[in-house]
């Protein structure tokens, strides 16, 4: 029996308890099946876009998408608090254009709650939802839906007017209602100031390692994708090798015409 699936009450409990939250992106059932025992939450996030679907950025993923994926993630997780991102262009208009759109996914995928990008002008939306009973956690500090150009990939909470932009951000979502907020890409002292003024927990993903948990995009940390891997990834695998030595080792058989050998194959009853 497993156990049953990890409420966002529990991961908003961890700020108390100071064990680290396990968090990962997942996007498929399968890759959802091996990750929940490990992980306190999966974020069904709209990274998807770049890693399941090659594209240039997060900005052309569909509500559409995040709802078939989320509810991948759902059939194939029991344990884990799975979170759904709000993409681009879903929620940004008004406090009722982000409730319709979190209405829907969570409707339509029976996932935990969801995620948006933005610090205190978001706070009308997250209230909303949060009224409206669905959980939501924030995302502060480097916003890849707001980032149109490679430059604008930069490193939050080095100036000094940034700093206090950012701890107002996370006190205003906080306020709002969200239940956990996660940091991307910030100087790791802002991160752990942050973390010591919330009273819910934060995500670092390229933060620190005080915050309250710590996400990682489920590819870059298999070492799945080629190309640049951003300075906070560390890869626990390098499945992209793996992947290339088993279809050159397939190709090799196949035109040796060593595949499919006696034991691939099937024989009449007579034979
Ligand atoms: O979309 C995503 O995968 C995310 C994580 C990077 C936190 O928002």
């Amino acid at each position: 029996m497993s156990e049953p699936r990890k409420t966002w009450q529990e991961i908003k409990s961890v700020k108390s308890t100071q064990t680290p939250l396990v968090c990962l992106t997942a996007y498929t059932a399968p890759i959802a099946k091996i990750l929940d025992k490990h992980c306190d939450l999966l974020l069904v996030g709209d990274t998807l876009g770049m890693v399941m679907y090659g594209m240039d950025s997060t900005r052309e993923v569909s509500v559409e998408m995040m709802i078939e994926h989320g509810k991948a993630v759902m059939r194939g997780s029991q344990q884990a608090c799975v979170i759904i991102d709000l993409p681009f262009g879903s929620y940004e208009r008004s406090p009722e254009q982000a409730l319709q759109t979190a209405r829907r996914i969570i409707d339509e995928t029976g996932a935990s709650g969801v995620k948006l990008e933005g610090g205190a002008p978001l706070a009308p939306s997250i209230k909303a939802i949060v009224d409206d009973g669905i959980p939501v956690v924030a995302h502060i500090g480097l916003l890849p839906q707001s980032v149109q150009t490679p430059e604008g990939f930069r490193v939050q909470g080095r100036q000094e007017s940034d700093i206090a932009r950012l701890m107002d951000d996370a006190r205003t979502v906080e306020d709002a209602g969200a239940f956990a907020v996660v940091i991307e890409a910030t100087v790791e002292s802002v991160a752990s100031q942050i973390t010591k003024a919330l009273h819910v927990p934060t995500i670092g993903i390229g933060a620190s390692v005080e915050c309250d948990g710590q996400i990682l995009v489920i590819d870059d940390m298999l070492g799945l994708l080629q190309g640049h891997t951003p300075k906070f990834v560390r890869q626990y695998a390098n499945l992209a090798e793996v992947v290339d030595k088993a279809a050159a080792s397939y190709a090799a058989d196949v035109r040796g015409r060593a595949f499919p050998s006696a034991e691939y194959v099937y024989r009449s009853k007579a034979s």
